[in-house]
């Protein structure tokens, strides 16, 4: 667990869910879901049991080659990342996140925290070499903070996104290369 200050000096933790937070997760989703349009879920497609929610957290952290991280405040859910890594050979070196961070709690240093998390995980990893993720073009903010932590982009997937209103929205591929280094990771045998 990393306890970690907010800019506005708020102290907040960041650790590993257990399935014992699987309903404050449940309540954060909802309540992000509902914030924005800037993601891909609808707050009506958001329909999971705090059973499947279980099972999901059981998954993610018993997955050596995943992480899933939330971030507290006041034992509240504000934030939430979850990487998972690709599951072929030719893959394996790469995988991908998404980060979200409670609407009360944006702008404050958080979403930075969380990925910062994962890029310090990920290069101690033995395979992972590549992160990537997957924005909408419109999401000014969330594009500014993933340069300023080193991202670049990769391409684009053309009017992937038809908004409520009819809006076609490109999603932007980004990535992190982390394995520059004399002690690049090696490839997997066979
Ligand atoms: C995008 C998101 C994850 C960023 O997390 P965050 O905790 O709000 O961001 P941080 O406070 O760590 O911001 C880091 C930088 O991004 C910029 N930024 C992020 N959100 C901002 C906001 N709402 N207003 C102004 N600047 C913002 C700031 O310039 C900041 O840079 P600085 O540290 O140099 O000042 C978060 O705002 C969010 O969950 N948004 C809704 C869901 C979403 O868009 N998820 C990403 C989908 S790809």
């Amino acid at each position: 667990m990393f306890i970690r200050s907010a800019k506005d000096g708020r102290e907040f933790t960041i650790r590993t869910p257990t399935a014992k937070d699987a309903e404050h997760i449940i309540h954060y989703s909802s309540t992000l879901f509902l914030s924005t349009d800037q993601v891909l879920t609808m707050p009506e497609e958001y329909t999971i049991t705090t059973a499947a929610e279980e099972t999901w957290i059981n998954n993610l952290t018993n997955n050596p080659n995943a992480l899933v991280l939330i971030a507290e405040l006041a034992h509240q859910t504000i934030g939430l990342l979850f990487f998972t890594a690709q599951t072929k050979k030719k893959n394996a070196h790469t995988g991908e996140f998404g980060v979200s961070v409670h609407p009360a709690y944006q702008a404050i240093g958080v979403g930075r925290a969380l990925i910062e998390t994962l890029i310090e995980w990920a290069k101690l990893h033995p395979r992972i070499e590549k992160l990537t993720l997957q924005v909408f073009t419109t999401n000014t903010h969330a594009i500014k903070l993933y340069r300023d932590l080193g991202f670049i982009e990769e391409g684009r997937h053309v009017k992937a996104i038809k908004q409520a209103g009819g809006q076609y929205i490109d999603i932007l591929q980004m990535y992190l290369w982390l394995a520059d280094s004399p002690d690049q990771k090696k490839p997997l045998p066979g």
